[in-house]
């Protein structure tokens, strides 16, 4: 299956999953890593793997139905068929969500429901949560709210800052990532989110 990485900054899960893609037994590869923002790491890690890079800078566009129609225009040129949205940074409206309906993948650094949005990571640890996570879902047109298909949980320490928390949970974040896009790739992962095996 081809995938379409969508990036805005380090792209550190574009990193995680594109050595997955490099595995023999994987059954995915990336068509295309796209950035948002200009001059990221993640552009550049990318083109250092051979990847195929594209920026699609959303203020050269009017609107954001004019910035999704170029990005749904690219990633069709490049057959993708599974979207994996890696530290993308920006909303999507109805017109993406439909030209990939149940095809969008998200990693977040949360447990979700809880802490959907910004600020992950000094909300939890504001509310003093002991046990954080990430979780990879689809996405919907609701804001991290799209059926959940795989988590992880990692433990919150007594005096832990958010950049302690927000490294513990990234590498959980690398493992279940590619995890997640091999089993939904392999139909093990239906679009409402349940696990059949
Ligand atoms: C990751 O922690 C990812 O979960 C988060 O941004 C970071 C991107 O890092 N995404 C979100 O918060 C989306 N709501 P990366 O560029 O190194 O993959």
């Amino acid at each position: 299956m081809n995938l379409g990485v969508l990036i805005s900054g380090r792209g550190s899960n574009m990193v995680a999953l594109a050595q997955a893609c490099a595995r023999d037994d994987y059954p995915a590869q990336i068509a295309v890593v796209v950035s948002n923002q200009p001059g990221v790491a993640g552009l550049d890690k990318a083109a250092a793997m051979g990847l195929s890079t594209e920026l699609i800078d959303h203020r050269d566009f009017p609107d954001r139905d004019a910035f999704e129609a170029r990005l749904i225009e690219l990633l069709q040129q490049h057959n993708v068929q599974l979207v994996c949205l890696a530290g993308f940074m920006r909303l999507l409206s109805r017109r993406f969500i439909e030209a990939f309906r149940d095809h969008i993948l998200n990693i977040h650094p949360s447990l979700l429901p809880s802490f959907p949005g910004l600020r992950v990571h000094e909300q939890a640890l504001e509310h003093g949560v002991r046990i954080s996570g990430c979780t990879v879902h689809l996405v919907t047109e609701d804001l991290d709210a799209g059926p959940i298909l795989l988590q992880a949980a990692v433990p919150v320490q007594q005096d832990d800052s958010v950049d302690a928390l927000a490294a513990r949970i990234l590498e959980q974040e690398h493992q279940i990532y590619p995890e997640a896009v091999r089993l939904f790739v392999e139909g093990y992962l239906n679009p409402h989110g349940a696990l059949s095996i």
